[in-house]
């Protein structure tokens, strides 16, 4: 078999990310013995800029053909905000219904941490965000714009189903996970009552059907203080496509920054579209001097996905290695490689399984 990949380098420094990604592909590929093909697709700022166009409705059937969608960093410092992050990126997210944002947050031996007293023991668990609703369906709208009597209104949509196939995904995945065995509901039901109601009753009702799994729940101010204060406590934590988005950039500081925070859009029925999660970075386009793991590893879930286990261990262990025995800093411009060599680097860690 043939894995198709779909390649959407995207804006900014995505396509140097993702250069090197399929850099550590080419190479984990003949360490395996995996064939793929990839098709790369100019979605983006550029595009959009002289043509006009976010996504051809073409593009959601194209990429439904795939076997996953490997995706650089959409937005642009010329394009207003808000035009391809929807026009795109959320676009990808609700037609191809990649109704779980996985987040793993983990702090890899090596790896500098703003966190006193914490080491990649205490720092080690994932959360599982609701990617297809909440406040980012974009429902709401104005009363009276412009006006001095103007309301604005942004509604945050929370289906039974919808919150169910969540809740369910983060208890299988703790259960195959097998580490603390708990999940946390991350949500606000003082004053959200209505959204965390839903989520609460369903979470225990789903929780049930999970003898082995503890159950926990914590507002989400909260769980950032623990985050800070006490992150040894989570395992799995899952809450809305909002407090997910907040909480995992949380997450990705903790465990030494956007360097190398990866995530996961998935749709267990259909194609999941896998990333760096720290954003186009137009500030150090062109100048190799981003950090390429974030991408890499990413890489690593999409193989990981596909069922090339193997080939994902192998990437997570070399990005290890050059996090422990060579990066001075994760940070883009402070590694003290250049974005090209980083790349090099994790390749030449690929053989140590
Ligand atoms: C993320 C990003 C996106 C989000 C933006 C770019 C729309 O912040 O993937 O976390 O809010 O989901
Ligand atoms: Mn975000």
């Amino acid at each position: 078999m043939t894995y198709r990949i779909a390649v959407i380098p995207g804006d900014g420094t995505g396509p140097e990310q993702v250069r090197e990604g399929l850099k550590v592909l080419e190479a984990v590929a003949q360490l395996e013995g995996f064939k793929y093909e990839t098709v790369v697709y100019d979605f983006g700022g550029e595009r959009y800029l002289r043509t006009g166009e976010t996504l051809p409705d073409s593009a959601i059937e194209e990429l439904k053909q795939f076997h996953a969608i490997y995706l650089g960093a959409i937005g642009h410092p010329d394009v207003k905000p808000g035009i391809l992050e929807k026009g795109i990126l959320l676009r990808l997210r609700f037609e191809l219904d990649q109704y779980i944002n996985l987040r793993p947050v983990k702090l890899y031996p090596g790896v500098e941490t703003p966190l006193k007293d914490k080491g990649p023991e205490d720092i080690d668990f994932v959360v599982v965000r609701e990617n297809t609703e909440g406040l980012y369906c974009g429902a709401g709208g104005f009363l009276r714009r412009g006006t001095k009597d103007e309301v604005a209104l942004q509604i945050s949509i929370n289906t039974y189903k919808g919150v169910e196939r969540c809740v369910r995904y983060a208890f299988e995945y703790c259960r195959k996970r097998n580490k603390k065995k708990k999940v946390t509901l991350c949500g606000k039901t003082n004053v959200l009552t209505y959204a965390f109601d839903l989520w609460e009753r369903v979470f225990h009702a789903v929780g049930e059907e999970y003898p082995d799994i503890t159950r926990d729940y914590a507002h989400v101010d909260a769980i950032c203080m623990w985050m800070v204060k006490n992150p040894e406590w989570f395992d799995v934590i899952v809450t809305d496509n909002m407090f997910g988005d907040i909480i995992t950039d949380l997450g990705a500081i903790i465990q030494g920054g956007l360097g190398i925070a990866a995530g996961a859009n998935i749709n267990p029925q259909g194609v999941s579209m896998f990333e760096p999660i720290g954003g186009s970075a137009p500030k150090y386009a062109g100048k190799n001097q981003i950090n390429p793991l974030a991408a890499i590893l990413a890489l690593a879930m999409l193989l990981e996905h596909l069922g090339e286990e193997r080939a994902a261990a192998r990437i997570e262990r070399a990005v290890q290695e050059v996090c422990s025995k060579h990066l001075k800093s994760l940070a883009a411009g402070r590694m003290g490689y250049t974005t090209s060599e980083v790349g090099d680097l994790v390749v030449r860690y690929l053989d140590l399984k």
